[in-house]
């Protein structure tokens, strides 16, 4: 019998005396199995959506051009003008009047040219993957002034040769603007491929929003989502997400704070902005950074919907980001701040004979999305902050009392600024306070029992973004070793024993593109073909997956199990699926043994679940080449219904057990 993890020799209700043996000593971890003390919210998994290190533009919105409308500050990044001989005016930028939101086209001149004369090549988000046989949607807004111009179209790979190619004859003529598509397929893979449009013919035209997608989104969505991304995602089964961040929330100034009214309705009316990670690390600058809101807030609200995840949007609460210009709108004049929420409650949730529940079913959801969270400020603190989060609570209540808010303790979980705002968000009853800690694994460890003395009947907690730092908080050295991941995991035994207090928890950030990051560690990283989750991502997805439904008491010699031996457990009850579920991080580098005691049950299946995550390297990492280094390896067991559980801890290892009652 090969258990390798977990060694059945017995189990059989703590009634009955074990008979005299070495295994007398081994320590014994109880579990009150029949005495749930605690419900475990629906909600308590859930993912931290923010667009930082490419996450939505270059990231899971699709869109393989890069500044499609022209509309960064410098209106040829990312494209490059080719010519066989320099023309004067042959294409240049314009800047319509009366346009506010996408006021920058193209006008192209083409004077009896052909094929490989002028044209424009767009290198995409550090470049273009591009995959074999896959169908790409192209897309152009146009004006055909005068005469006719033809578009030659076609993918490159990294040294210029044509893999997949098409012509088009934009066919309408006039002052208006029109839309034409057209499809072609790609005849190889390239991660780092490019487009271009040769102009051929003689005319004038006016060109805008040019734009490819692969036909592979994400439920086949045009103009979607990545689907290999949100798969990820979609595995977790999370409890929430929350979006759109994050900082981008706040802005670098109020004029660049993210207003989720301006992210609706078709795409070129969706007024781009600079993202606030373009330029807030000077060590790790990207001018290409903006957010074009191509992913706005109803394909948010889609996602969650699609994910099975309530969806937790935050709102900027009338303050900028406080480590950048901390600039803030009057408290007397917050009105159109608080308007925003409400309005996106009647977004969310109202039938579509109100104004913004038609916005929302004339984007084709005439069925609410159920908003039962929003939370009012991200990391803000202060005076400042709690003032205008007084404003916006008593708007937001009088109407919709039932509405849960969250709202923020600030950028540390410790320190003045955490004790003034703990202090003054339970003075005013706060729904859910918004706790965040980057830390080392060793804070991590020691603060297994943080929740252990909150107020059982106080706010609600959200442990909204946190991530074991390897090195420290920004530091580029930071990396998603198994060292943190393991730390995670034990201190996530303590949000899963107060359950009662701790509603719901995302780990922070998300997603990283490998070329394009600015912040580590981050739970999964991708580049333009490839993606795969850090060993992060599987103690993430093991809590997720094995939710449970009541919290159990869970000790060993009368006290929870918070880093004894360097061990830490978590026992909980699947009511759904009358299950025992028991979690074990062993941070020691050595094997330890334990048995296992499901006080008060008499039966038990013979066929039990054990899901193992381990390495005996802490520094081990996961990688494109190596995904699933660091990964679980499930295995049905067997044990004997007459003896009692137990259980092997590899060095280094996270354990979920799963054990049917009968
Ligand atoms: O997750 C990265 C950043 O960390 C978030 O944008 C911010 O809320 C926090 O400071």
């Amino acid at each position: 019998m090969n258990f390798k993890q977990l060694t059945v020799f017995s189990l059989l209700a703590s009634a009955i005396a074990l008979p005299v043996s070495t295994k007398a000593q081994t320590p014994v971890i109880n579990i009150k199995a029949t005495q749930p003390v605690a419900e475990i919210q629906p909600t308590m998994w859930g993912v931290f959506f923010e667009d930082i290190n490419m996450g939505a533009d270059g990231g899971i919105y699709a869109e393989l051009v890069k500044n499609r409308s022209f509309e960064f500050s410098k209106p040829w990044m990312g494209w490059k003008i080719e010519r066989k001989k320099a023309e004067e005016g042959d294409i240049i930028i314009q800047n319509r009047q009366g346009n506010t939101v996408n006021p920058r086209f193209i006008s192209v001149k083409a004077n009896n040219i052909s094929k490989g004369e002028l044209g424009i090549t767009n290198e995409g988000f550090k470049g273009m993957g591009i995959k074999k046989g896959l169908r790409y949607d192209f897309s152009v807004l146009y004006r055909h002034q005068k005469g006719s111009v033809k578009f030659h179209l076609e993918l490159l790979d990294s040294k210029g040769n044509i893999i997949g190619e098409t012509t088009l004859i934009p066919t309408g003529n006039g002052h208006d603007w029109k839309k034409e598509a057209i499809s072609f397929s790609a005849t190889e893979t390239e991660a780092k491929g490019k487009f271009r449009i040769w102009f051929e013919g003689n005319g004038e035209i006016d060109l805008d929003m040019v734009s490819l997608f692969p036909e592979d989104t994400w439920k086949k969505r045009p103009g979607g989502m990545r689907a290999d991304m949100i798969q990820l995602l979609a595995d977790m089964k999370p409890g929430f997400i929350r979006f759109p961040g994050g900082c981008i929330v706040e802005g670098i100034d109020l004029a660049n704070r993210y207003q989720w009214k301006k992210t609706l309705g078709p795409v070129e009316e969706r007024q781009l902005i600079i993202n606030r990670w373009n330029v807030e690390f000077a060590h790790r600058p990207a001018p290409d950074y903006f957010q074009t809101f191509g992913l706005g807030f109803f394909e948010y609200f889609q996602l969650a919907e699609d994910i099975g995840a309530e969806p937790l949007p935050i709102l900027n609460c009338g303050m900028a980001c406080q480590f950048n210009t901390a600039e803030v709108v009057p408290v007397n004049e917050l009105d159109s701040y608080v308007q925003d929420a409400l309005d996106l409650i009647e977004f969310a949730n109202a039938e579509p004979n109100t104004k913004w529940g038609k916005v929302r079913a004339d984007m084709g959801h005439p069925a609410p999305f159920d908003l039962k969270y929003l939370g009012i400020g991200n990391e803000n603190w202060g005076p400042q902050y709690v003032e205008r989060l007084k404003v916006f609570t008593k708007a937001i209540k009088a109407k919709y009392p039932n509405i849960k808010l969250v709202n923020s303790a600030g950028t540390d979980p410790s320190g003045d600024r955490f004790d003034y705002l703990n202090k003054e968000l339970r003075a005013m009853n706060a729904d859910i306070i918004d706790e965040h800690y980057y830390r080392t694994p060793d804070w991590f460890l020691k603060n297994a029992g943080r929740y252990d003395s909150y107020d059982r009947n106080g706010s609600k907690i959200f442990a909204g973004e946190y991530a074991a730092q390897s090195d420290k908080t920004v530091s580029v050295k930071n990396v998603n070793n198994w060292k943190c991941a393991l730390s995670e995991a034990a201190f996530m035994t303590g949000l899963e024993r107060n359950a009662q207090v701790v509603n719901m928890a995302s780990y922070a950030p998300l997603f990283a593109h490998a070329e394009g990051w600015q912040w580590t560690p981050d739970m999964i990283w991708v580049d333009n073909l490839r993606s795969y989750g850090t060993p992060n991502y599987y103690v993430q997805k093991l809590y997720s997956t094995n939710k449970g439904t009541h919290v159990l008491t869970t000790t060993q010699n009368g006290t929870p199990l918070t880093g004894q031996e360097e061990l830490y457990a978590s026992g909980i009850l699947d009511k759904k699926t009358n299950e025992v579920i028991l979690k074990i991080a062993n941070v020691s580098d050595k094997e330890q043994v334990r048995e296992v005691n499901l006080e008060g049950i008499k039966k038990i299946d013979a066929k039990a679940k054990l899901i193992v995550l381990k390495n005996a390297n802490p520094e081990a990492l996961n990688t494109f080449e190596n995904a699933t280094n660091i990964s679980p390896v499930e295995e049905t067991i067997t044990l004997n219904p007459k003896k009692k559980i137990s259980l092997t801890l590899a060095p280094n290892s996270f354990t979920v057990l799963r054990v049917k009652l009968l």
